[in-house]
């Protein structure tokens, strides 16, 4: 009989959780950790409860005969972590620390961009304060976009509403250092209007496969008003037909960007997340990312009809990947704690009406606790509630009687996660 293979996640929310429960469901998976984990993480999977240096991370990993880590976020993947366990032997499904780079400093992924001639915002770099505020004297703040170079956990973009919100927001970033060395350095963009998608793909180097393309519904109320949070659901396939599109993105991103890489000596393996907003002219490139999106990953992971372990165990082994997806679509809705973005109170019991809770719903968690019996809110988003549908329209209506279900107290949510589905790839 053929070995099972014992495997480690790295990192404890709701795209951890999916990620265990698919990895789970290989049947060549046998033991499954999750580092740190949570409590439902621990449903699924052996929980660590705390995170390790990176060698203790290998000495756990021969320790448990591990014979994969899937990294989940990206902080890990920026500083190494792939470097680091591979040298002690230990198989890593994630990029190496030069090639995350095109998430943890936005100048160098501007630069390859420029590079490879890929689509992206015209954009300046500085690293000192006086000469980005003189910038912004000269420029109109409605037109552009302000980010830390380093990562910010997704609070390191501005889009000033004056100029004092723009001369403002550089002082915090370079001089008060909000977001600490990540704002040593920031880049200026120029401001694109259009709809933004996420296309994730699973790539080899010179080979890729990509997940349907997704959106993330960032903003805290309906018709994407007010400020913007972690994500407060997702959707996915985001066109009807997407095959013109990605040969689009493929022609004039996935290949030259792979192109441009390999000749640096750098070989991408792992999850690549390409933001990208629709303009008349096409897809451009607001970001990379070098994981799966969350929630992207709550929307996309359950449509996925291919072994995510064998798929990735392939890439280590040199494989091109093949994915494969089933028909129909997948809406994922995050329940947040009230006051979310802003400060919030957690500790609240969560209550679930087991009569009225669609039997497929998937509930991936984000921030809950399991104490005494019951889960508790843990955090400002709490839980995901995806459902899979025929059509979007019925993974809708699935999702959103799931939610309904879901009480605690200050729950508060968004009604319109996947709707407004393109009509096309193009921006009318
Ligand atoms: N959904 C956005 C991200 O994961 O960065």
């Amino acid at each position: 009989m053929k070995k099972k293979l014992n495997i480690l996640v790295i990192g404890s929310g709701g795209r951890e959780h999916a990620l265990a429960w698919k990895l789970a469901s290989s049947e060549e998976c046998g033991d499954i950790y999750c580092m740190p984990g949570s409590d439902a993480i621990s449903r699924a999977a052996r929980v660590t409860g705390s995170m390790a240096g990176f060698r203790e991370i290998a000495a756990f990993a021969a320790g448990k005969d591990i014979g994969m880590v899937f990294v989940g976020p990206e902080a890990p993947l920026a500083a190494g972590i792939t470097d680091t366990l591979s040298s002690e032997g230990v198989r890593v499904f994630g990029p190496c620390r030069e090639a995350a780079r095109l998430e943890s400093s936005k100048s160098f992924a501007k630069e390859v961009m420029d590079a490879a001639g890929i689509p992206t915002p015209s954009w300046e770099s500085f690293d000192s304060a006086p000469e980005a505020l003189d910038y912004l004297r000269k420029t109109d703040p409605l037109k552009i976009v302000i980010k830390a170079d380093g990562l910010c956990g997704g609070k390191g973009v501005v889009l000033p509403g004056s100029r004092s919100e723009a001369l403002s927001a550089v002082e915090g970033l370079m001089r008060k250092k909000t977001r600490g060395e990540a704002g040593s350095r920031v880049i200026i963009e120029e401001r694109l209007e259009g709809d933004e998608v996420s296309v994730l793909a699973m790539v080899n180097g010179n080979d890729w496969s990509f997940f349907p393309v997704s959106r993330d519904h960032k903003p805290v109320y309906d018709g994407d008003r007010g400020p913007n949070t972690g994500g407060m659901g997702a959707f996915a396939p985001v066109f009807p037909a997407e095959g013109e599109f990605l040969r689009e993105v493929e022609k004039r991103i996935l290949s030259p960007l792979a192109g441009e890489l390999l000749e640096r000596g750098i070989n991408y393996t792992g999850i690549l997340y390409i933001g990208l907003i629709l303009t008349p002219s096409g897809p451009r490139v607001l970001e990379f990312n070098v994981r799966l999106g969350d929630p992207e990953a709550q929307a996309v992971l359950p449509l996925m009809e291919s072994d995510l372990l064998v798929s990735a165990l392939g890439i280590m082994e040199g494989e091109a990947p093949r994915l494969k997806f089933r028909e129909g679509a997948c809406v994922d809705v995050v329940l947040a704690s009230g006051g979310y973005p802003g400060s919030y109170e957690t500790g609240f019991p969560i209550y679930i009406d087991k009569e009225k809770i669609p039997g497929d719903l998937m509930l991936f968690h984000s921030g809950t606790r399991f104490d005494d019996g019951r889960y508790f809110t843990a955090g400002g988003r709490v839980l995901n509630v995806a459902a899979l549908g025929s059509t979007l329209e019925e993974a809708r209506e699935k999702a959103y009687r799931g939610a309904d279900a879901v009480s605690f107290r200050g729950k508060h949510f968004r009604r319109d996660i996947g709707k407004g589905r393109y009509k096309s790839c193009r921006k009318q």
